[in-house]
């Protein structure tokens, strides 16, 4: 029942949470979820969230809408916009789709009016769907050329082999400076993606990374210890202008992190 924790400080250190497992990392993040929408969710204002694909977030999204919870009676959801952070390039419908996961276990269930609801169009010419949706983006967050849009949070997984969002190891987009949506070709799916661009990752107020299982604890001590190969390990570039980023994540994963702190559980006591 143990986790280790590092605070974030003033120079943007991320603040790296250890659960003994995905249910109580995700309970945290539930909870961290609450308490950033509560504090910008206001009279003129909806929080602006980009959600994350995979099969981690699944168990935080339903403890969002779950009516047995209290997390999902601490949020105005009228006031919450959806968006995502990476789609793969298939319909709304396929197992496959990032939209459909967080439809079955988070939107529909809450209820969420379609029109705050903004997915990205997978089903259509990838580079399309990414112009479209960065026009969509341009408009909703107001963000003129040279802009770039602002979430308030972006939710992020890693993979085994560092990617995070649709930001693959050694591809082109890594270096994008202008676009805020890509439409990369991923050589080992032999497909495209469609994802948010790391100026649009770094210009978000919060990250949340939700990372778990001993399959990522390798590239996990590489991307928060290791020497800095943004190429080779891509989360590694989610370092915000001006914000915050939280990594949570299980004993499996943190499993070859050498943080020296430990709490108990996460109500914050420090374990002597
Ligand atoms: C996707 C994701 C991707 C994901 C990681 C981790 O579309 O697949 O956005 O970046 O977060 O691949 O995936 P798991 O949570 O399934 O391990």
């Amino acid at each position: 029942m143990n986790w280790k924790m590092n605070k974030s400080d003033a120079n943007g250190k991320p603040e790296i949470a250890v659960f003994s497992n995905l249910e109580e990392l995700s309970r945290a993040a539930a909870k961290k979820f609450v308490e950033l929408a509560q504090a910008n969710i206001n009279p003129g204002y909806s929080f602006r969230v980009a959600l994350s694909g995979g099969s981690t977030p699944k168990k935080l999204y339903d403890l969002l809408a779950s009516e047995r919870e209290p997390f999902r009676r601490a949020v105005d959801w009228n006031k919450v916009n959806f968006f995502w952070g990476d789609e793969r390039c298939v319909a709304p419908d396929p197992d496959e789709s990032n939209f459909r996961m967080a439809n079955e276990h988070l939107l529909e269930p809450l209820g969420i009016s379609p029109g705050n609801i903004h997915r990205l169009n997978g089903e259509i010419e990838p580079n399309a769907a990414a112009a479209d949706y960065e026009r969509f983006l341009r408009l909703f967050f107001n963000a003129p050329p040279s802009c770039f849009p602002r979430f308030d949070l972006i939710l992020l997984g890693m993979g085994a082999d560092g990617h995070t969002a649709s930001l693959f190891p050694r591809t082109e987009v890594l270096s994008e400076r202008e676009k805020l949506v890509a439409a990369p070709f991923v050589e080992k799916f032999g497909t495209h993606r469609l994802t948010l661009t790391p100026p649009v990752i770094n210009r978000a107020a919060n990250v949340i990374f939700q990372v778990a299982g001993a399959d990522k604890a390798d590239a996990l001590r590489a991307v928060l210890e290791g020497d800095e190969q943004a190429d080779k390990f891509p989360a590694q570039i989610v370092k915000p202008f001006d914000g915050k980023v939280f990594w949570f994540l299980d004993e499996a994963a943190a499993e070859k992190l050498t943080l020296t702190r430990k709490y108990e559980n996460f109500t914050g006591r420090l374990r002597r």
